[in-house]
């Protein structure tokens, strides 16, 4: 028996021995395209040369350094490529990974107002059904119950608002720009009733990942929040540990909603998978308000700015300039798009197929016309996954797509280079998984 505590205990995944391009290979000789890069993750295949090298220089080079010694001239670039890549943004925190983002872009906020005289603020606002990490302080801020349940006695209270659901929250006769200021007010009316001197800032995900599948906001949604938080004096938070760097066809995904947040973090993509990394950027007035007070961000890991890992990137972000893979996920993006309309836009139970650029969800429902979600107990987005598994397709399903219980949902997102041979393959291995579990 296997030693290692695996995602279920009851079962043992196959065992992935080598990447090739777009897939994976077990150790069987079995090829599995990878449709949602594991959680968003590769996004340039696995096993891109330049990655590979890059990896292999750095290592020689200099593996690590700890940061409270040194810093690097890998880090000094990616934080100069970074804040470049991403409007409004100044300072940049190297981190390994998304919860740790999320993590210090609390505390950042939170030292920000002790620095800057404004000690009661303390509170964050989110919204139900987002989720911003699994460590304590991210699970705590995030609003998906299933996810929050079992842990909800060491955490402390959230706060949350509805999200900026199109297909579930749309009223009959409602535009969608009226929906997105309606969903947005919510904000107005928590910082109201919290009290706007308690409220430090509201964490949202630009585009909603893991836990409602590729949810895009609403025209006009963003800059209403924005308008909200400038007004109370609070900072907004931007999540983009999933939909950032690249996936939704611009660097950041909040440049396609003509805003800018205080702080914004990322993880996934930013180095494709070659190592872990995550990154917090914010605004420079933030990081001048800490200069001229402690001095110091009090807040640290053993592994910030690892050498390998920020080469990793530096690797990354080249690959996609030079490959100009934003065209690409636009335009593959498009094409999955439109051909899981072609292949599923009239099955019974297909509600929703949504997203942006290479970042795509299909959400499944029992009857169209009403919206009524499938019995969860039938883990239909389980079954999905399992079937495209089973046939060489890597998808990412989720339960709980409306309030953490009801609702299935499916994600893709594949490589910022896939090919449209690739895109064939998936969507006809996508469809015949959610015909073979649904009829
Ligand atoms: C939006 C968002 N934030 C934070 C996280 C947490 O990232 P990690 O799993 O790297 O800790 C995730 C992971 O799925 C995510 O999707």
């Amino acid at each position: 028996m296997s030693h290692v505590i695996h995602r279920h205990l009851k079962a043992e995944p196959p065992r992935a021995v080598r990447g090739d391009g777009a897939y994976i290979v077990d150790s069987d000789g079995k090829r599995y395209l990878d449709g949602c890069g594991g959680a968003a993750v590769s996004c340039l295949g696995h096993n891109h040369p330049a990655i590979v090298a890059a990896v292999q220089q750095q290592v020689q080079l200099l593996p690590y350094a700890h940061t409270s010694f040194f810093t690097t001239d890998v880090m000094e670039s990616l934080a100069d490529r970074l804040t470049d890549a991403a409007p409004g943004m100044h300072s940049v925190l190297l981190v390994s990974g998304g919860s740790e983002a999320i993590e210090a872009a609390l505390k950042l906020s939170r030292q920000y107002f002790v620095e800057a005289g404004q000690a009661s603020r303390h509170l964050f606002i989110a919204r139900r059904q987002s989720y911003h990490g699994n460590t304590l302080g991210a699970l705590a801020v995030g609003g998906n119950e299933w996810r929050r349940k079992n842990f909800a006695p060491l955490m402390v209270p959230g706060n949350h608002i509805s999200p900026c659901f199109e297909y579930r929250g749309l009223r009959d006769n409602e535009s969608q720009f009226d929906f997105g200021q309606r969903a947005a007010d919510e904000l107005e009316m928590k910082i109201q009733e919290l009290g706007p001197e308690n409220v430090a800032a509201f964490v949202a995900e630009t585009v909603v990942g893991a836990t409602a599948g590729a949810v895009t906001p609403v025209p006009g949604y963003f800059t209403r929040i924005r308008e909200i938080c400038d007004q109370n004096g609070i900072h907004l938070i931007l999540d983009e540990v999933m939909c950032g760097t690249g996936r939704t066809g611009t660097m950041m995904a909040y440049e396609q909603e003509s805003i800018e947040p205080d702080i914004v973090t990322i993880a996934k993509g930013l180095a494709a998978g070659y190592q872990p990394i995550g990154a917090l950027l914010c605004r420079g007035e933030i990081t001048e308000a800490i200069r001229n007070g402690s001095g110091f961000f009090q807040h640290g890991h053993t592994f910030m700015g690892h050498a390998t890992a920020v080469a990793s990137s530096l690797a990354t972000l080249d690959v996609i300039r030079d490959e100009q893979l934003l065209d690409n996920v636009l335009r593959q993006g498009h094409a999955v798009r439109k051909q899981l309309r072609e292949a599923l836009g009239e099955h019974p139970n297909v509600g929703d197929i949504r997203g942006r650029g290479l970042f795509i969800g299909v959400e499944f429902v029992a009857d169209r016309d009403t919206k009524e979600p499938i019995d969860p107990d039938r883990k239909t987005h389980n079954l999905v996954q399992r079937a495209a598994f089973a046939n060489g397709l890597m998808c990412y399903g989720m339960g709980g797509t409306i309030d953490g219980r009801l609702g299935d949902h499916i994600l893709l997102a594949p490589p910022y280079n896939i090919n449209a041979i690739q895109v064939d393959e998936l969507v006809e291995k996508f469809a015949a998984a959610v015909n073979a579990t649904l009829g």
